[in-house]
């Protein structure tokens, strides 16, 4: 902060020519650091919303590569979460915390989004209530979202060792991702369910 208020004191051109001479600044590295469980599953949340808002204004020709985003955005988010960030948290809590409970109507709330994911990537946008299961899985998303933001990341927060589940959390994602650009773009759920027996959750405090 004091380096910004030292530069800024110099008149405008002389700093452009000065740094004009110098290595660009690194601000985009430092905004690279990796992010915690909590940052990395809130950023795919914003990701998938703005998906979603952008759905709601698309035309025809767009409507078909926007679900498929979202559909395979929210595979991997939900198969992390629950390959990973759940079973972490469930074993971490404590009986207080009744994390079994949220973590069980999570898990349903996961069950009910796959079933319509499944009937979008069967489908197509010119079919009848095509847009209203995007409409509808968008809701679900966003009551499911808020639940998670409200009673399963501050608990999280409290009994994970969040940076270290950030790490695994990335890793797996860009697993999955990876496979699913690769050529199972739509429709491997049986690909990430047998790729999901893989990895356990070991980012817990002991
Ligand atoms: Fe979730
Ligand atoms: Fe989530």
């Amino acid at each position: 902060m004091t380096a910004k208020t030292k530069t800024s004191s110099k008149p405008r051109s002389t700093r452009r020519a000065a740094s004009s001479t110098r290595r660009p600044v690194r601000a985009i590295s430092h905004r690279r650091a990796p992010m915690d469980a909590i940052q990395l599953l809130k950023s795919d949340h914003a990701k998938v919303d703005a998906l979603f808002k952008q759905y709601e204004k698309a035309r025809a020709p767009q409507k078909e590569k926007l679900v498929q985003t979202i559909c395979q955005e929210l595979k991997v988010h939900t198969q992390i979460e629950e390959e990973i960030f759940y079973p972490a948290l469930r074993s971490a809590a404590t009986q207080r915390d009744d994390a079994g409970d949220l973590l069980d109507e999570a898990s349903v709330e996961h069950n009910s989004a796959k079933q319509l994911i499944s009937e979008l990537e069967a489908g197509s946008p010119g079919d009848e209530l095509f847009d209203a299961k995007v409409k509808v899985l968008g809701e679900y998303i966003r009551h499911h979202v808020k639940e998670e933001h409200r009673d399963i990341f501050p608990l999280a927060r409290k009994r994970l060792d969040v940076k270290a589940l950030g790490a695994q959390l990335a890793q797996r994602k860009t697993e999955l991702m990876e496979t699913m650009d690769s050529g199972v773009a739509i429709g491997g759920k049986g690909l990430l369910k047998s790729l999901g027996d893989r990895l356990s959750p070991s980012a817990l405090h002991h």
